[in-house]
């Protein structure tokens, strides 16, 4: 049963609120709320290869779409906490220009994870772990073989952000590669990929329940789209 958009919007909220003022925060704490609060977020499974070839593979959550004129994601690549070194996913893309966006799924979760462990940019993590990677067509980077859905891109922009610590990578994608367990042609089904999403701290999380909504504004391509009219009154 749909809830009462009017009554779930809320006069009726009891919540208290702490106020934290977002402009002298320290960056640990700022790191600690948007973690907390931007979630779920879709992990980027990054394959870049360096100067000599060698592949690296990271995860970074901190990922999104950003353009469809053409096919745009952007991904947030920090600073080493500590030693403010560059990571080896930034230096490499900014060296190539290139790299793979791999999704990561809950299958491929816990050797995902350990991609994230700070190996030597003399090591290859795909090696280290043993990732089966495919060959790209546009790119030098390799695809994940068990990702379902790996993105070939290429660098379009870099931004640096605020005081310097993030940077974001703005990528084209040049070629998709779809799974046909995911996808039909047409459409790709989530439930059937199963991605893994990162939460604030050591936490993951599956997609849990999935809810429909017909869409209010008819989007690229009417996917999903029924006209206000023909819909049901959601306060019935
Ligand atoms: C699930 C997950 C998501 C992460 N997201 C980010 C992120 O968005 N940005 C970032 O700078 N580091 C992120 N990290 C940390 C990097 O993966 C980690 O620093 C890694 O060692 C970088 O590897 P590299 O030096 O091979 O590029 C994340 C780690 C995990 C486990």
């Amino acid at each position: 049963m749909m809830n009462d958009p009017k009554q779930a919007a809320g006069s009726t909220n009891k919540d208290r609120f702490q106020l934290v003022d977002g402009e002298a925060l320290d960056t640990e704490t700022a790191y600690r709320l948007l973690v907390g609060c931007v979630v779920p977020r879709p992990i980027a499974w990054i394959t870049t290869v360096d100067e000599q070839g060698r592949v690296n593979a990271a995860p970074f959550s901190s990922f999104n779409y950003v353009a469809t004129s053409p096919p745009m994601l952007a991904v947030n690549i920090a600073l080493r906490p500590g030693s403010g070194n560059v990571k080896d996913t930034s230096r490499n893309i900014a060296l190539t220009r290139e790299f793979v966006v791999n999704i990561a799924t809950e299958d491929q979760m816990d050797v995902m994870h350990r991609t994230a462990q700070e190996f030597g940019p003399e090591v290859s993590e795909t090696e280290a772990l043993g990732i089966d990677l495919l060959p790209s067509k546009h790119v030098r980077a390799p695809r994940i073989a068990n990702s379902p859905v790996q993105m070939e891109c290429k660098l379009d922009q870099i931004v640096t952000l605020g005081r310097g610590i993030n940077t974001l990578y703005i990528g084209e994608v040049v070629a998709f590669h779809l799974a046909d367990r995911v996808y039909d042609g047409h459409r790709v089904n989530s439930e059937a990929m199963r991605p893994v999403a990162r939460l604030g701290g050591p936490f993951y999380a599956g997609l849990g329940e999935i809810f429909h909504r017909p869409m209010l504004q008819k989007p690229p391509g009417g996917e999903g789209w029924a006209p206000i009219s023909s819909q049901s009154n959601p306060s019935s």
